[in-house]
C-alpha cells in the first residue's frame, strides 16, 4: 500500500523554524524517517511538501483518484482553506489530519480546523512522532 504523507507551507523550514515549537528535527530528517518507518511497516510512502495551495489540492485530487490514503499536515492552511478542505473531503480511504505542535494551547485562530469534521482523525502535539504513529495506524487501517 502506498501512503502519501502531505506537507503544507513552511514544513520546509522545520529545524530551523521555531525549534521550540517545532523541535529540531529538518524536514530531510522528517522524510527518512518516515521513509525507514514506512519500509519497516511494509508500506511504501511518499512524503511531499508544498509553499502553494494549489499543488496539494492537486496532490489530494491525485490521492482521490488512486484511492491512497493520506497523511495531511496542511500547516496554516489548516485554519481557513476551504479549497484543502473540499479537496480532502473527495478521499475515499483514510485521511489523518496532523500537527506537530498541539494546536489547542496555542493561539486562538490555531484551534479551529477546517478539516477536522470530515477526516478519519486528528494528531497533534506529539512532535514529528506524530508521523510514525500516523503511518502504524495507516499500516493497520489504511486499506479500509
Ligand atoms: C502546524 C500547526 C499550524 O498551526 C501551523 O500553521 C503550521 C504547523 C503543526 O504541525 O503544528 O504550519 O500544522
Amino acid at each position: 500500500m502506498k501512503v502519501l504523507v502531505l506537507n503544507g507551507p513552511n514544513l520546509n523550514r522545520l529545524g530551523t523554524r521555531e525549534p521550540s515549537v517545532y523541535g529540531s528535527t529538518s524536514y530531510s530528517e522528517l522524510v527518512g524517517r518516515c521513509e525507514r518507518e514506512g519500509a519497516a511497516l511494509g508500506l511504501e510512502v511518499d512524503v511531499r511538501q508544498t509553499n502553494h495551495e494549489g499543488e496539494l489540492v492537486e496532490w489530494l485530487h491525485e490521492a482521490a483518484d488512486a484511492g491512497r490514503p493520506v497523511v495531511l499536515n496542511a500547516g496554516a492552511w489548516t485554519h481557513y482553506s476551504v479549497a484543502v478542505r473540499d479537496a480532502a473531503s473527495q478521499l475515499a480511504a483514510p485521511v489523518l489530519e496532523l500537527h506537530i505542535s498541539n494546536v489547542h494551547k496555542r493561539e486562538s485562530f490555531r484551534q479551529h480546523s477546517v478539516l477536522s469534521d470530515i477526516v478519519t482523525g486528528v494528531i497533534a502535539g506529539l512532535g514529528v512522532d506524530g508521523y510514525l504513529l500516523a503511518l502504524r495506524w495507516m499500516a493497520e487501517h489504511g486499506e479500509q
